[in-house]
């Protein structure tokens, strides 16, 4: 059976997976305040990506497989598959996510082929939001990002929550925002967010 996010807020696990390459910084602090906002009685969890270090990724997909995870990507593993929703917390580099996301990211493809995890079957149904700070003032700079995650999280048939976008380029500025602040207080809750583009394949059924 699929597995659908929580329907008592009180059992939602929040993990907030901090992306920048430094700490503090714009896309962190909105997450905080939108983090202020979270639906009574959600747990929450954040874990920084700088301070995990993870093997570059190998594609070993066609060469004997990926090994156990251990360490730092065990810690992830565990931590992705213990949250009911999964918060990417990435500045937009590039107009995309950082690479500390993007390793995170690849290294779904061998926690995909790990029997033990059950990886596609357990994530579908939960639920992937992004928070993002950017120089740039146009939203739509940060759709290649914004895609990046949302197909992502489609591909595993996760939920998709949305981005909350905030704007700045020196830690601080971000709370000059007005608007995303003011965007940030309802973002966990506005309680919109699509299922998931496609029907549970059925890999996700059995
Ligand atoms: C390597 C790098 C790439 C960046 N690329 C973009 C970009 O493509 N578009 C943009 O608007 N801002 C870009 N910025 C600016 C950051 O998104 C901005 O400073 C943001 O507030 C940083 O968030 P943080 O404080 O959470 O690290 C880039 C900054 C760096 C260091």
């Amino acid at each position: 059976m699929t597995q659908s996010a929580p329907a008592d807020p009180a059992q939602r696990r929040f993990l907030f997976l901090l992306g920048s390459t430094r700490r503090e910084g714009n896309s962190e602090l909105l997450a905080r305040r939108a983090a202020a906002h979270l639906p009574a009685g959600a747990e929450q969890r954040w874990l920084r990506l700088a301070d995990l270090p993870v093997p570059t990724f190998v594609d070993q997909r066609h060469d004997g497989g990926h090994p156990e995870p251990t360490g730092n990507l065990r810690t992830l593993l565990d931590a992705t598959l213990d949250a009911t929703d999964l918060v990417v917390v990435s500045p937009l580099y590039w107009y995309s996510v950082t690479t500390g996301v993007k390793q995170y990211l690849d290294h779904w493809s061998g926690w995909l082929r790990l029997p033990e995890a059950d990886f596609k079957r357990r994530m579908a149904g939960r639920t992937m939001w992004a928070v993002t700070a950017m120089a740039d003032r146009d939203p739509a700079r940060a759709e290649p990002l914004a895609g990046t995650l949302r197909i992502s999280a489609d591909y595993l048939a996760m939920r998709w929550g949305g981005v909350l976008l905030g704007n700045g380029s020196r830690p601080g500025d971000v709370l000059t925002d007005t608007d995303a602040l003011r965007r940030a207080e309802t973002f966990f809750t506005a309680d919109d967010a699509p299922e998931a583009a496609r029907p549970a394949p059925a890999w996700a059924t059995v």
